[in-house]
């Protein structure tokens, strides 16, 4: 199937980001479009239903647009990709089934794309990156730590044993009456917060493991919240307070990993910090202060790429799976690991 100066065509619909991008094999991209769904604010997190019937509706009207946008005939895609896992499984179903239509049609493969992956790859696009290398993925639906002796060789060495990061910040964001997503809004209120005054519980720090539990965390947020009013003030201070809490449990256990491959004198030059709660700034300048005594950069993809999109779609297809059979028969999975 491969040859020179192919057009990817991909989608993502894993959650509530409906997604379509055209990406020429040299990265360069025509056309990228995130549509975010602003129907779940009013339910404080993600409808699964209504979030299908969404990107029923939104994907279509995108495509258009990003042909035209593009100038590239539907004809002209040499290569269709989709998100087939892991997320919500009505979404999955409508952008691979929409998307291996678009294959069938046209007479071309369609690649499957791994979620987790992609996010993986993602800061690779706009970085030299050398290996063995370690990635922390942090978005709405997992917190986990990977250690990747080459993109064919990615090892998970830790995650949560309950909530992710995102969904801490989704749910704490809620119990504080602020907006879903609720990252952002975190972020934005704690500028103004004070934040050594609350002192929150950092479960599994001390074990002897790369391992996370976030969930401790939300419930003393919520048991604190039931005794005081929610002013302002109080706001603004469980905000700082909540995500200096959560800046530091990431920071500890990254530093215990570091310290773990000195020991085993294993040399990584390089750690990168990927999805939606990578686009939180305390949480990179802790990091980044965590890492300098190692002489350890901090990586990131470009901002595009943070938050769910479908420009880490096809940039996945192009560096891992443009040279392999498409797999029009596979079946999107809701739980689909690396
Ligand atoms: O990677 P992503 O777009 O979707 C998943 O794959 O889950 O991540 C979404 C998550 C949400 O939980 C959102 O609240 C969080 O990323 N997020 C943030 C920030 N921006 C988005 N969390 C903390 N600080 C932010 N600035
Ligand atoms: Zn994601």
């Amino acid at each position: 199937m491969y040859q020179k100066n192919m057009l990817i065509f991909s989608v993502e619909t894993s959650c509530d980001e409906t997604s379509v991008c055209i990406m020429k094999e040299d990265k360069t991209i025509l056309s990228h479009i995130v549509y975010s769904q602003e129907i779940h604010k009013k339910y404080g997190g993600v409808v699964p239903e209504l979030a299908s019937r969404a990107h029923l509706e939104i994907l279509q009207n995108i495509t258009k647009k990003s042909l035209k946008e593009s100038g590239i005939k539907l004809n002209k895609i040499d290569l269709f990709c989709a998100t087939c896992g892991p997320g919500l499984i009505g979404g999955l179903l409508i952008g691979s089934t929409f998307t291996k239509s678009l294959a069938i049609g046209n007479n071309k493969p369609f690649v499957p794309i791994n979620h987790l992956e992609a996010h993986l790859l993602s800061p690779f696009y706009n970085n030299k990156i050398s290996f063995p290398h370690i990635s922390l993925l942090l978005t709405g639906g997992h917190t986990q730590i990977y250690f990747l002796s080459n993109i064919n060789q990615i090892k998970l060495i830790g995650e949560s044993v309950d909530d992710a990061a995102g969904e801490a910040f989704d749910k704490v964001a809620k119990i504080l009456g602020l907006q879903y997503p609720g990252g952002k809004e975190i972020e934005i209120r704690a500028i103004n917060g004070y934040e050594k005054k609350f002192i929150l519980p950092k479960p599994m720090i001390d074990k002897n493991n790369f391992n996370f539990s976030f969930s401790g965390l939300k419930t003393s947020v919520n048991l604190i919240t039931k005794k005081n009013n929610l002013n302002d003030t109080f706001v603004n201070d469980m905000a700082a307070s909540f995500q200096k809490t959560i800046s530091d449990i990431i920071c500890i256990k990254i530093k215990k990993i570091v310290k773990k491959l000195l020991q085993d004198n294993i040399n990584i030059s390089s750690l990168s910090v990927v999805g939606g709660v990578a686009n939180n700034k305390k949480i990179n300048d802790e990091l980044l202060n965590a890492l300098r005594n190692y002489n350890i950069s901090l990586l990131k993809p470009p901002k595009f790429m943070l938050t769910d999109n479908a420009a880490m779609i096809a940039w996945t297809c192009i560096s891992k799976y443009s040279t392999i059979k498409g797999d029009i028969n596979f079946k999107p999975n809701p739980r689909l690991t690396i």
